[in-house]
């Protein structure tokens, strides 16, 4: 089946008690129990689980060709669980440009949990070979990555992983399972923070984890979980539920105007470098165009004459919002080494937006004015 389809289809069937069409929104905190505390309903409590979430994470397992899948209170306490149950003394390989938050869950709380880290550019396969340890369980992945939109090859990643005995986690929020989907590729694990595309409208937040099998890591995941309470509301399961029945049509719209603007950047003479992997002359594009099915709606792009000019952008965006966060109707424009704050390894002339659905000529035309302000 077409992924068009799938996105629509998933856990899309009538409710069972009114022949409703649209979902049921379950917002009951408890379930009815017998006498001996059997559950006679299959749920017990919101924490443990509830009927949105279920529905939400069999619509997810299906449209990332997972076994299972499970949902968080927002994209980072999907990656903390996910990384908070390896076992202690291990070692993991984490991109080195990837959300700068997973790199503040490494560098804040590894110590704690026991794990080593080290950070690593996984577009260089040489490189991630030099840094694999015996004890390395998990590599951690973006692609296309935030903020420099590198690609990495997935399917040579899976397996340098497997050869040793590691798994491969992909961060795909950039992407969205309508473009990429990393297991069907080799990956163990993907990643979205839901409160980008999948949600899609900037008013949920969320996370999901799925996983190419239900073993006995998934299940620890789903553990910590449970006792240590990052979980969806039913509220927000069901708008991410509500935004994946949308996903395709919109990342087609998101897709066409990115190429739009990355191809007006890329001849524009104030624009230093265009980071988006559908020019032909981003050095992962032809990796690109065999893992994905289109190259999204995210891109940055280095301004020259530094930090200065890239916040004088921005300053004079007019249609684009000054806000972080992507994946919505909405376009956004950021200076994203502010944005991430002090520490940030972001260069000062970039700038990262995310492309909304507007018509591409009203943002092209605000991108001209802001640009041309000489
Ligand atoms: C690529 C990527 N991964 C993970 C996250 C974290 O998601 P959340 O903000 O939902 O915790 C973000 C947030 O911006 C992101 O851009």
């Amino acid at each position: 089946m077409h992924f068009e389809t799938t996105a629509i289809h998933a856990a899309n069937h009538p409710d069972e008690a009114t022949g409703a069409i649209a979902p049921p929104l379950h917002l009951s905190t408890t379930y009815e129990r017998t006498a001996d505390g059997g559950m006679p309903h299959g749920f017990a409590y919101v924490r443990d689980g509830n009927p949105t979430q279920s529905r939400l994470e069999e619509a997810l397992a299906a449209i990332d060709a997972a076994e299972s899948a499970l949902v968080f209170a927002s994209g980072m306490a999907a990656a903390s669980a996910a990384l908070q149950v390896l076992p202690a003394g291990s070692h993991v390989l984490i991109a080195d440009d990837s959300y700068y938050g997973v790199r503040n869950v490494a560098e804040q709380f590894f110590g704690q949990w026991q794990l080593a880290v080290d950070f690593v550019a996984m577009h260089d396969l040489d490189a991630v070979r030099r840094a694999i340890q015996p004890e390395t369980k998990l590599l951690w992945t973006e692609s296309p990555s935030n903020p420099l939109l590198r690609i990495c090859d997935l399917r040579a990643l899976a397996d340098v992983a497997h050869e040793h005995g590691a798994m491969l986690a992909v961060d795909g929020t950039f992407a969205s399972p309508a473009l990429q989907r990393p297991i069907e590729l080799g990956a163990d694990l993907v990643l979205h923070s839901t409160t980008k595309y999948l949600g899609g409208h900037s008013d949920v937040q969320g996370g999901s984890l799925a996983f190419r099998r239900r073993d006995a890591y998934a299940e620890r995941v789903e553990h910590v979980r449970q006792v240590i309470g990052g979980v969806a509301s039913p509220f927000n399961s069901w708008l991410v539920l509500r935004g994946i029945r949308t996903l395709s049509a919109r990342m087609r719209v998101h897709c066409q105007n990115a190429r739009a603007i990355a191809a007006f950047l890329e001849a524009h003479p104030r624009v230093e470098v265009v980071h988006y992997p559908g020019l032909a002359s981003h050095p992962g594009h032809e990796i690109a165009k065999r893992q994905m099915s289109e190259f999204g709606g995210m891109l940055s792009f280095g301004m020259k004459g530094g930090r200065e000019e890239a916040i004088a952008v921005v300053e004079r965006v007019k249609l684009f919002t000054r806000a972080t966060s992507l994946g919505a109707i909405e376009s956004l424009l950021e200076h994203r080494a502010s944005s991430e704050g002090p520490g940030s390894r972001t260069p000062q002339n970039l700038l990262r937006m995310s492309v909304g659905l507007e018509h591409p000529d009203d943002l092209i035309a605000d991108l001209e004015q802001a640009l041309n302000r000489h």
